[in-house]
């Protein structure tokens, strides 16, 4: 029986997104529309009479801005809030910064696909030399980050790795104290948390593209266990074209 809901939503449309750029851990804000899906997120949540006790999210401004629009249009700024480095995107090593639809068509759309969606093949490491090197890197908020902690690339193996600590040690105990708990993330580091907590194979994860600025709401067992699958607070047209939206960033523009 269902004991638990936690409530999961990716960030809204990025400048980077809206671009069609590889992000990753570059540090980009909400577009207008994304502002806007943000607002809609809230009102959604607003609809179901959903309330939480306790937030998450990265040190990344879109999933931070799309949380605070959320508890601004939910009326629930006064509710705790943690950051982790550990909810960040998957960092994209030496993509950042390139758009999506170029790299399919220099590196083919095959490969790109790869890149994006693959369980354990990382893109290539993000060198000294690239430009977005500094901006990222020697970033005081990584500052506390351990020797080795600090990525130069990610896999989504890699990203599940470093977020299931975060997940076992900082959520799981509130979800279990009984807590309603609200995750604000990102696509890559949601879909790991998605593949742990529905148990999914590491082809299946490949076809999931989670949609901007919707909110997911999971009924969980207490072994924190679905009981169903995952429910959009959105109605099914809007999700299914947000989901194919993501999907065909990695294609060649016609
Ligand atoms: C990014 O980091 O570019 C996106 O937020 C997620 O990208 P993906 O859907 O290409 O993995």
């Amino acid at each position: 029986a269902a004991v638990h809901r936690l409530v999961i939503v990716r960030h809204g449309e990025s400048s980077w997104n809206q671009e069609n750029r590889f992000c990753g851990w570059f540090d980009a804000d909400l577009s207008e529309k994304g502002v806007e899906e943000a607002r809609r997120g809230a009102q959604a949540i607003r609809d179901a009479n959903m309330q939480f006790d306790i937030a998450f999210t990265s040190v990344l401004k879109r999933a931070i801005q799309t949380l605070w629009t959320i508890l601004e249009g939910t009326d629930q700024m006064w509710l705790p809030v943690v950051r982790s480095w550990r909810l960040n995107e998957r960092h994209y090593g030496g993509l950042t910064g390139l758009n999506k639809a170029e790299t399919a068509a220099k590196h083919g759309e095959e490969q790109v696909k790869i890149w994006r969606r693959s369980f354990d093949i990382p893109p290539p490491p993000m060198e000294k030399d690239h430009s977005y090197y500094n901006i990222i890197s020697e970033s005081r908020r990584y500052k506390g980050l351990k020797p080795g902690e600090l990525p130069t690339c990610e896999s989504l193996k890699d990203t599940i790795a470093r977020a299931l600590p975060f997940w076992n040690e900082h959520i799981v105990p509130e979800i279990k104290a009984g807590k309603n708990v609200i995750i604000a993330a990102h696509g890559n580091s949601l879909r790991g948390i998605v593949k742990h907590l529905e148990n999914m194979s590491d082809e299946a994860i490949m076809e999931l593209n989670l949609p901007t600025g919707i909110p997911i709401v999971y009924e969980l067992d207490q072994d924190l266990k679905p009981v169903k699958p995952m429910q959009f607070l959105g109605d099914e047209e809007t999700v299914r074209k947000a989901m194919g939206a993501v999907a065909a960033q990695g294609k060649v523009k016609k």
